[in-house]
C-alpha cells in the first residue's frame, strides 16, 4: 500500500518507518527543509534506541523517503497520516492549528478515494472537524479515521511493532477494511484490533494516559504517606501491585511524570470536559500531587542540609526517564532550577540528552562526561532517572569522590540498607 505521513516527529517517524519494514511504500512528509535534508542523509531529529538503523534499512530497500512536497505524496498515497503536533494551547486544551493545516493542505491533495488518518493525539470531535475541512477543499471521496498512537519514547518501535492492541475509529467498513490490513502485520491474538467509533477512538487515548498518570499519582500520594508512618513504599507497590486486578505496571513512586504526553493530555482531558460543563476533580489532584512531587527532593534537600549555597550537587538523569533525549516537562529541570535559585552548583550526566540539556540549562550548569565525573566534589547525589547504567554503581569509589556521601534517589533504584552500609546518608521515595 502506498502510505503518506505527514509530521516526522516520534509518531510519524516510527508510524511511517515501522508500515515500511511490514512492506508498504512510504513518505513521510515535514514542511522543516533543514530537517527534511537531515532525514534524506540519514540524520534523526531525535534519539530512540533502534530507529536510525530501521530508517537505513529501509531508506537503502527504497520503501521508506522523505520529502516537503506534501502534494505529491498524498496525491499518490491510498492511506494518509496526520501525525503532527499537538501542543498545549489556551488553557490547557490541545492546539488543533496544526493538524487542521494539514487537514486542509491533504483535502487540495486528494486526487481519489483515500482514507485520511488522524494519528496525532487530538480533542474529541477533531475528526469529524477534519472531515468538514477537508470535504470543503476536495471533490474526492474519503474518510475519517482515529488512529491513536500508545508507544512509550525509548521503547517506540517495540510498542509500534507488538502493540498491546490497535484502536480504530472508523465511521465506514470501507476504511475499517484498509486499517485492519495495514496493521495485520502487527496484531497477535493477544493484542487485537479494537474497531469503535471515532469520538470513542479520540477520548480512548486521553483515558489511557490519564489512568495511568493518576496511578503514578496515587502511589506518589502513597508514598508520601510511608514517609509520615515509617512504612517502605516499595514493599506497598509489590504488594499492592501482585493484586491481578491491578497489575505491576506503572506503580513506581518517583519525582514526577514528565514528557510530551502525561502532563499534556491530563490538561488536554480536563479543557475537553470543562467545554461540556464537567470538572474533572480527580485529575486536578492527579496534577496537583505531581507538581508537589516534582519538588520532593529538593525539599528534602533543603530540610537535610539548611541552605542549599556554596553546595555542589550532582544529578544523574535529565531526559524525563531513561533512554530518550527528550527533555519536556522532565523533573530534572523543576530541580536543577530549584538548586540553581537556591544558590547551589550543580554537575550532571545523561547517557543521551547532555545536548538537549544544553538547550535547556546553558552554562548555568556544568556537564560531565560520566556518572562518576559528575559526583567529584558533590555534597550529593540526585538519581532523577533510573538508566540501567546508575543503578549498580561503584558505592566505594562513589563514597571516595563525593564530599559529603549523601544519595536523593528519585526512583528507588539502590538498595537503601546497602547504601547506608557503604557509609552514605540515604533518601529515597516513600522509604521512611
Ligand atoms: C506515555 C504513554 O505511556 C504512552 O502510551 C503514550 O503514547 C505517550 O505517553 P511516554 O511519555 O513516552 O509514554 O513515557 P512513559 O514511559 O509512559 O512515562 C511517563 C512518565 O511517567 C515518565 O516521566 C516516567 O518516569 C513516569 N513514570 C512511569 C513513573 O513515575 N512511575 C511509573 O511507574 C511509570
Amino acid at each position: 500500500m502506498r502510505i503518506a505521513v505527514i509530521g516526522t516527529g516520534y509518531v510519524g517517524l516510527v508510524a511511517g518507518t515501522c508500515f515500511a519494514e511490514s512492506g508498504h511504500d512510504v513518505t513521510c512528509v515535514d514542511v522543516e527543509q533543514a530537517k527534511v535534508a537531515a532525514l534524506q542523509r540519514g540524520e534523526l531529529p531525535l534519539y530512540e534506541p533502534g530507529l536510525e538503523e530501521l530508517v537505513r534499512r529501509n531508506r537503502e530497500a527504497g520503501r521508506l523517503r522523505f520529502t516537503t512536497h506534501l502534494a505529491s505524496a498524498v496525491g499518490a498515497a491510498a492511506v494518509v497520516f496526520i501525525a503532527v503536533g499537538t501542543p498545549m494551547g489556551e488553557s490547557g486544551s490541545a492546539d488543533l492549528q496544526y493538524v487542521l493545516a494539514a487537514a486542509e493542505a491533504v483535502g487540495r491533495a486528494l486526487r481519489h478515494y483515500t482514507v485520511v488518518v488522524d494519528k496525532s493525539t487530538v480533542p474529541v470531535g477533531t475528526a469529524d472537524r477534519v472531515h468538514a475541512l477537508i470535504a470543503r477543499h476536495t471533490v474526492h471521496d474519503f474518510d475519517v479515521v482515529s488512529n491513536p498512537e500508545f508507544m512509550k519514547e525509548g521503547a517506540a518501535l517495540e510498542d509500534f511493532l507488538k502493540p498491546d492492541r490497535v484502536v480504530i475509529g472508523a465511521d465506514s467498513e470501507r476504511a475499517r477494511r484498509i486499517m485492519g490490513e495495514l496493521y495485520a502485520p502487527f496484531v497477535r491474538t493477544e493484542s487485537p484490533i479494537l474497531f469503535m467509533d471515532t469520538r470513542s477512538a479520540e477520548l480512548t487515548k486521553y483515558a489511557a494516559n490519564a489512568m495511568l498518570a493518576t496511578r503514578i499519582s496515587f502511589m506518589n500520594d502513597v508514598a508520601a504517606l510511608c514517609e509520615r508512618v515509617g512504612a517502605d513504599a516499595d514493599h506497598v507497590r509489590r504488594g499492592v501491585g501482585a493484586d491481578k486486578r491491578i497489575g505491576h505496571a506503572f506503580l513506581h513512586p518517583g519525582i514526577g511524570y514528565g514528557g510530551s504526553c502525561f502532563p499534556k493530555d491530563v490538561r488536554a482531558l480536563m479543557a475537553t470536559a470543562r467545554d461540556v460543563g464537567l470538572e474533572l476533580d480527580l485529575l486536578r489532584a492527579v496534577e496537583a500531587t505531581n507538581a508537589r512531587q516534582k519538588q520532593s527532593l529538593l525539599t528534602k534537600a533543603l530540610r537535610h542540609y539548611g541552605d542549599l549555597s556554596r553546595h555542589t550537587f550532582a544529578v544523574w538523569g535529565l531526559a524525563f526517564k531513561p533512554r530518550t533525549d527528550d527533555m519536556r516537562e522532565a523533573p530534572s529541570v523543576d530541580l536543577i532550577e530549584g538548586l540553581l535559585d537556591a544558590g547551589a552548583r550543580v554537575q550532571c550526566h545523561d547517557p543521551v540528552a547532555g545536548e538537549a540539556a544544553r538547550r535547556c540549562f546553558a552554562d548555568r550548569v556544568a556537564y560531565a562526561s560520566t556518572c562518576y565525573d559528575a559526583a567529584e566534589g558533590a555534597d550529593g547525589l540526585f538519581l532523577v532517572t533510573e538508566w540501567s547504567e546508575f543503578r549498580h554503581p561503584d558505592l566505594r569509589r562513589l563514597k571516595s569522590l563525593m564530599r559529603r556521601p549523601v544519595i536523593f534517589d528519585g526512583r528507588n533504584v539502590f538498595d537503601p540498607e546497602q547504601a547506608r552500609g557503604e557509609g552514605f546518608t540515604y533518601f529515597g521515595v516513600g522509604r521512611g
